[in-house]
């Protein structure tokens, strides 16, 4: 049976049920042991939202991100996306499908020209067709990239490197965007400019998956959070019900206990 087009408007984007997964190997004596870190991890994240993971340092989000786009096995459990079971889909399937993962850090070819490296987003670009006029539309859209579109990219600040990682991955004109803390190490204003972006890109339909340690200032932008402990999904709710919780404000919002600086 065909789910009708309606069903498939209110169904989430991306679905994790259950999801085990950790970076060792299975031993006979220990099973997966303490190397298991998504311990049944479940989300339910809204099409066309941008929902924001927090949660405490080792809490297992970037390994979510990772078996999502299929760089760590899921050893059981599910991941879908837009109804379709793709749980250890490749990498380049998911590309396929319209998911992008941009990972905390620098992401560049610093050598590289800025139009090169853009250009790169595209070689994964299984519409080869559509590709100049998408890479027009982006140095459009970003002023910066277009002015700097011959430097080498390495000139550019943290955050214009950030900003030409989302643009690289909008060649592939994504559908869902996972995005691990963009705003480490940059300057308050170039957060606000990424987030900014994001924010940008919820209203044009992407629907957007966020790590942040920034949690306040992301979850003001979000649409839904998700609190992850220890590998497992605590809470799943709206950003502004998630903001206005008590125990959350307390552990990582900067609220009554002073937040340890992450750097
Ligand atoms: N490549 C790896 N090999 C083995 N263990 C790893 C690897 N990467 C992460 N881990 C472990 O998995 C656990 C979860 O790490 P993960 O990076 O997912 O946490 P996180 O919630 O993203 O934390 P942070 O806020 O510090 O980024 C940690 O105990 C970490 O030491
Ligand atoms: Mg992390």
């Amino acid at each position: 049976m065909t789910p009708s087009k309606l069903m498939n408007a209110s169904e989430p984007l991306l679905v994790l049920d259950r999801v085990f997964a950790g970076y060792g190997k299975m031993t006979v004596f220990a099973g997966y042991g303490k190397m298991t870190i998504l311990n049944g991890t479940t989300a339910r994240v809204r099409r066309g939202a941008i929902t924001t993971v927090i949660g405490p340092n080792g809490a297992g989000k970037s390994t979510m991100f990772k078996a999502i786009f299929g760089l760590l096995p899921v050893r059981s459990g599910t991941v879908a996306v837009d109804g379709r079971n793709v749980t250890n889909f490749s990498p380049r399937q998911l590309l396929d499908l319209g998911v992008v993962y941009i990972p905390q850090g620098r992401n560049i070819f610093p050598e590289l020209s800025v139009r090169h490296n853009l250009e790169l987003g595209g070689v994964a670009s299984s519409d080869r067709a559509g590709l100049a006029g998408r890479l027009d539309a982006i140095m459009q859209r970003f002023a910066m990239l277009s002015d700097k579109a011959d430097a080498q990219a390495s000139t550019l600040s943290g955050g214009q490197q950030k900003i030409l990682e989302v643009a690289r991955g909008l060649l592939l004109d994504p559908k869902l965007i996972l995005i691990d803390e963009p705003s480490i190490g940059l300057s308050p204003l170039m957060v606000q400019e990424v987030l900014a972006i994001l924010k940008d890109l919820r209203d044009n339909g992407v629907t957007v998956l966020l790590i942040e340690q920034n949690a306040k200032q992301a979850l003001q932008i979000s649409d839904d959070g998700l609190v992850l402990e220890q590998g497992q999904t605590r809470i799943e709710d709206t950003a502004p019900n998630i903001l206005a919780d008590p125990r959350i404000a307390q552990l990582f919002l900067g609220g009554g206990l002073a937040a340890p600086e992450h750097v």
